[in-house]
Formats: C-alpha cells, structure tokens, sequence
C-alpha cells in the first residue's frame, strides 16, 4: 500500500472516532508485514481512563487477527500539530515491532505529516528482552 493510502485510511477513520468527551478525534491504519491492514479509532469512556487510542485500537485488530508483525502505522489527529502516539501507545507498538524498525507516520489536521521509527519515538526500550525470562 502506498504512504499516500495508508494515510487517507487513517484520515478516513477519525469519523469513526468516539471522543464526546476531548473532541479530540484520532483515527489510525496499521499495516502488517504480510500486507494487511487495520484501521482504529479513540474510543472514550465517561470515566476517562479506560479511553482506547486509535492506534492501540487498531493494534488490537491485527494482533487478534493473528497478526502480529508491524511494519508501518499511520495516525492522523485533529489539531494544528502532528499527532504522534502517546507513550502508552509507544510502549504497546514496540511489543509487535522489538527491533523499533515500525515506521510511524504522524499527521496533523490538515493533512501535512512527517515519519519517525519507533525506535526514534522510544529509544530503549523496555521489553521482553529486558524480563530475560527464558519461557517467552
Ligand atoms: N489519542 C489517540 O487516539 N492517539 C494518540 O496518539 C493521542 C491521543 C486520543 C485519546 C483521547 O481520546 C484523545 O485523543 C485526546 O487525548
């Protein structure tokens, strides 16, 4: 799929988003190593903090999918700045992307965006390695 596609994806689910409660809407495209592609948006909650964001929204698509090998994700946001995920959403990514190579592609309102790797994003990261148990 071309950058162009994977980001009309993502633009295209923010009408998707539920977000009644930070207007804030978010809609995200992932694409797995084997080509296939997932879309999510923000889920809020009145009690805030079980809010879902897109990306993890779309995460849990592919990986309850059976797909969990991340190559690229798309994330457009609705504001003037580019919306890049937040730490929470970094630290799921980086599960299904260990070496940090998933390339993230951070758009802003308008459409204007600019990619990162995650590894760039979250930088020492913790992960199964760092358990060093031997039954993972
Ligand atoms: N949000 C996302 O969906 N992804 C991000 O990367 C940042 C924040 C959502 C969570 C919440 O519903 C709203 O944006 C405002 O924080």
């Amino acid at each position: 799929m071309t950058t162009t596609k994977l980001i009309e994806l993502a633009v295209s689910m923010k009408k998707r988003a539920y977000c009644p409660y930070s207007g804030f809407a978010v809609g995200a495209a992932l694409e797995c190593s084997d080509g296939s592609v997932f879309t999510g948006c923000n889920i809020e909650s009145a009690s805030f903090s079980p809010t879902i964001c897109a990306e993890r929204a779309a995460a849990a698509k592919a990986v309850s999918e059976g797909h969990t090998d991340f190559l690229r994700i798309a994330v457009a946001g609705s504001g003037p700045d580019l919306c890049w995920p937040c730490g929470v959403c970094r630290q799921l990514l980086s599960e299904f992307s260990p070496d940090g190579s998933l390339r993230v592609i951070a758009v802003d309102g308008n459409g204007r965006w600019e990619s990162a790797t995650l590894a760039q994003l979250l930088p020492r990261a913790f992960g199964k390695h760092s358990i060093r148990c031997d039954s993972l």
